[in-house]
């Protein structure tokens, strides 16, 4: 018997920043030097009350079956979050807690997705959105938005792509790849549309306590009355806490919208892990202090980097004001050699600077738009320093093709 594997998996792009990263380890085996910035994972450990909390879970037997759905004080301390920090209000049953950020995503794309059903995504966008509509059986319907408009969508191009099969937009904010923000007139414009065409929005909010500046995060339901009724927003203590191993991530969502999601993981997953969930628990209720020791980190490596990328010749790079990604325009350099290999695309560019002086980024056609490389800051300043040097190395030795 021939095993198959079915359509609609054969048809799914494999993650490349996961690929990039294994690329990066695979010559770091070897033995040859690598600056890794593939991965937009926080390179901090847990903060230490975090990972005791965790212990004391299980040393008081929490290590059985929880309500699929998570924990009630969870998904209560989810909710007062976000009544202490934007004044909305969610009951604690519209909370799912899933396993990360990523499944909460890929169950909210389940619950909601019927066949052709369509979903604007904003190009640039982080890889896993239109694999997980598709997998869905919606269609991902790609928006392309601007450099010089700091890569944010505008009302009119999302409005010129709305058709009457238009059901979801997807905004992510602050955004990866990119490390841009909407401002909140920003949001009010997009929710607007979003009311006048019906459009339901799924609000990634991962970054949120990751900005910079004076930029300031805005939540997609507060920028309008009542916009909690069409708004899912997903969030979790990946990246804000550094427990990207945890995998804790939630939804936030209308009550049916929320029961859906509930039912859903019941029969495809059960709870997330219940030690994760204390731990997410002690995240979220416990000194917040850590949090802004990790972004004070992350602005000071956020001003080196924007400070190396201005002095690289012939490369720019959107403001950075959130998260931890620098979404680099390297347009100039395709179409030249780097040392006799001839660098058509963004991915060869990334694969050739990786083979010739070892420094790992993700190529811009990944994430919907060629031109560019996306390099994550989540490393510590000295790797930073060190890569950059390469990267200058490498950009002098290109020449005309
Ligand atoms: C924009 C965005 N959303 C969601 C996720 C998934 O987060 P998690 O690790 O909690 O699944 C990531 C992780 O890289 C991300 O960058």
């Amino acid at each position: 018997m021939a095993v198959t594997i079915s359509q609609i998996v054969q048809a799914m792009q494999p993650s490349a920043t996961m690929a990039m990263a294994a690329k990066a380890k695979e010559r770091k085996a070897a033995g040859k030097t690598v600056y890794d910035f593939s991965l937009g994972e926080p390179d901090f450990n847990t903060p230490e009350h975090i990972c005791q909390a965790a212990t004391r879970a299980m040393q008081e037997g929490h290590t059985h079956y929880t309500a699929a759905s998570g924990i009630a004080e969870l998904k209560a301390a989810v909710a007062k979050q976000y009544q202490q920090r934007h004044g909305l209000e969610y009951a604690p049953q519209q909370v799912v807690i899933s396993n990360g950020a990523k499944h909460a995503l890929n169950n909210v794309f389940t619950v909601l997705c019927d066949p052709a059903d369509e979903v604007i995504i904003p190009a640039p966008y982080w890889v896993s959105y239109a694999e997980q509509v598709k997998l869905a059986r919606g269609v991902p319907v790609i928006v392309d938005t601007e450099q010089s408009n700091d890569f944010r969508l505008t009302p009119e191009a999302l409005r010129a792509a709305i058709t009457p099969k238009t059901k979801i937009l997807l905004l992510c904010s602050p955004s990866n790849p990119t490390g841009t923000m909407y401002s909140p007139d920003d949001l009010a414009a997009l929710a607007d549309v979003s009311i006048e065409h019906d459009l339901v929005v799924v609000a990634d909010e991962i970054y949120e306590p990751l900005t910079y500046g004076n930029a300031k995060f805005a939540s997609f339901a507060t920028v309008r009355p009542g916009l909690e009724e069409r708004t899912i927003i997903i969030n979790g203590v990946s990246k804000a806490y550094a427990m990207t191993g945890w995998r804790i991530g939630w939804s936030l969502a209308p009550p049916h919208v929320a029961k859906a999601i509930a039912s859903l993981q019941s029969q495809q997953t059960s709870n997330p892990s219940s030690i994760s969930q204390y731990a997410a628990l002690a995240a979220i209720e416990g000194p917040q202090d850590c949090v802004e020791q990790m972004r004070a980190e992350f602005a000071r490596r956020r001003d080196f980097v924007a400070q190396r990328i201005e002095a690289l010749p012939e490369i720019t790079c959107p403001n950075m004001s959130g998260a931890f990604y620098a979404f680099m325009n390297i347009s100039a350099y395709l179409g030249r050699r780097f040392n006799g290999t001839k660098v058509e695309t963004s991915t060869d560019w990334c694969l050739t600077l990786l083979e010739q002086e070892g420094v790992a980024t993700v190529m811009g056609s990944a994430f919907g738009a060629e031109g560019y490389a996306r390099l994550s800051f989540a490393t510590s300043l000295e790797v930073l320093e060190a890569g950059f040097d390469a990267i200058e190395r490498f950009l002098k030795s290109a020449t005309p093709a």
